[in-house]
């Protein structure tokens, strides 16, 4: 089984794939990490050079890549927040994976994103607007591609893994 993880930046898919791959003894690729190994420059860097679209088009590249790399057993994919916007990353997710969503209120996510100076999306006007602003567009498509989702708000990323291994067990 392929398990995608999704949901907003900050949520925290990273931490919560790899300890759910250590839960079901499996590999785990971060999908940020892989565009990253990929491109051999990091994503603000891919967003300069080519815009959000360019870097949609690769990210679903290499999302196709990972899917089809997968031969057997369990394999935890975190993918990065924007993905699913694009549509064919979402037909691809829908086909191959069971897809988790991590839910986080805008205030958890405000404290967790603070002073973050990576994400290109991040960057620019007020954080509280830029994660309400993205938050509108994304959310139904976030709990329209998942099949369950756990808030993680309250949780440590091992409580989160522990929900999402209940539920797929
Ligand atoms: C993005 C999220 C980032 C990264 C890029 C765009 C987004 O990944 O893919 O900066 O559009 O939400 P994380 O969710 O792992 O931070």
């Amino acid at each position: 089984m392929i398990i995608t993880l999704t949901g907003f930046m900050g949520c925290g898919k990273s931490s919560v794939g790899r300890r759910l791959s250590k839960l079901l003894y499996c590999s785990f690729v971060d999908l940020d990490d892989y565009i990253v190994e990929r491109a051999g420059k990091s994503v603000a860097d891919i967003f300069t050079e080519v815009g959000e679209k360019g870097f949609r088009i690769f990210e679903c590249q290499c999302l196709r890549e990972l899917l089809e790399s997968h031969v057997e057993g369990d394999f935890v994919i975190a993918l990065g927040g924007g993905a699913v916007t694009t549509p064919e990353c979402a037909r691809l997710i829908r086909e191959h994976a069971v897809c988790v969503y991590l839910t986080a209120s805008e205030q958890t996510l405000q404290k967790r994103l603070s002073g973050d100076t990576k994400r290109p999306l991040l960057q620019g006007e007020s954080l509280e607007d830029r994660i309400h602003r993205l938050m509108e567009q994304r959310a139904g498509i976030y709990a329209s591609v998942a099949d369950f989702s756990v808030a993680t708000d309250e949780l440590t990323p091992m409580g989160v893994a522990h929900e999402i291994f209940k539920v797929i067990n």
